[in-house]
């Protein structure tokens, strides 16, 4: 199936990156927003961050003029065009307010369109069942979108193998690297990436070491990029917490335990960076 006209619901960090990426390559694209304001703020963050590919000299003026002649907003998942053949829902991570979304979707967009959510951690199949199973898919990208390189693409209990072919080309013509995952709790990336998160706080717990040197020993030691207790700062401690909660409950098993420290700082509302502390102090 060719896809040429794309809706992503949720102009939010994730939404105006994707509306981002997808306009780039020339997809028309409608980005669905709860109020004009939000949607001329999302349109605002991506000229800006457009403009900041032309500096880089990634992009020329001509594209970025383009791509962003790509975007059209729309208000209101009611207006969602009836003939997207695409929808990509990215809004704050609440099964409930996704599935409503689906719902009002499934009688609004043409049958033969394909749903896909970016959600982290909500299970693909549960959300598919509340609409077109066989045309659902999960596609996770990841922050921020028109850097990072890969797309996992989850495949729900009934997602159809066309769909999955032509969401993983869809990622390819993206510059985006696919990679396909089956439907469990966490996916591949976060459930390898919290409990790693989780085990350095039990770390800090125990005073095994200091934040610092728990940091300081997974950059220096493992060459990774950011110690997790700072990656888990600026991700967000109540985002880590939620999504320890649904391995946990999605495995019944106590390896997946969120850690006391982690739900004593989000009790605190001491969330990282977006609440200027966490582990670390953030001006
Ligand atoms: P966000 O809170 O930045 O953005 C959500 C946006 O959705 C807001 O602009 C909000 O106005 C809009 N929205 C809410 N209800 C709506 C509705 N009914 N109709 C239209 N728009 C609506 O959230 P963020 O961080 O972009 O996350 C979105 C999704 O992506 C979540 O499921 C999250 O788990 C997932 N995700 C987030 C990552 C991150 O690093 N922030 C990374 C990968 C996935």
């Amino acid at each position: 199936m060719e896809i040429k006209n794309v809706s992503v619901i949720g102009g939010g960090t994730m939404g105006n990156g994707i509306a981002h990426v997808f306009a780039l390559k020339d997809f028309n694209v409608n980005l669905v927003e709860m109020t004009s304001d939000l949607a001329d703020k999302a349109l605002a963050t991506i000229s800006k961050n457009l403009d900041r590919q032309v500096k880089k000299g990634t992009i020329s003026e001509t594209e970025k003029s383009r791509a962003f002649s790509n975007i059209k907003k729309v208000i209101g998942v009611n207006n969602t065009p009836s003939d997207s053949d695409l929808v990509i829902e990215a809004i704050y991570e609440n099964k409930e307010a996704k599935m409503d979304i689906f719902k009002e979707l499934q009688n609004r967009v043409k049958n033969n369109s394909i749903f896909a959510s970016n959600t982290s951690s909500i299970s693909i199949t549960e959300l598919a069942a509340q609409t077109r199973p066989e045309q659902f898919i999960g596609m996770h990208f990841m922050n921020p979108v028109p850097m990072m390189q890969l797309v996992e693409i989850i495949r729900g209990y009934s997602t159809s193998n066309e769909t999955f072919e032509t969401i993983k080309s869809l990622a390819i013509q993206l510059d985006k690297t696919p990679v396909e995952v089956f439907d469990y709790p966490g996916f591949i990336s976060n459930r390898i990436l919290m409990p790693m998160i989780n085990e350095a706080i039990f770390a800090l717990m125990e005073g095994v070491a200091s934040a610092q040197d728990i940091d300081t020993v997974m950059k220096l030691g493992m060459n990774h990029p950011m110690g997790p207790l700072t990656l888990a700062d600026f991700i967000g401690l109540d985002v880590c917490l939620a999504i320890m909660e649904v391995l946990y409950n999605g495995f019944n098993d106590s390896k997946y335990r969120p850690c006391p420290l982690l739900k004593k700082m989000v009790a605190a509302k001491k969330l990282g960076k977006k609440t200027g502390e966490g582990f670390f102090k953030y001006q």
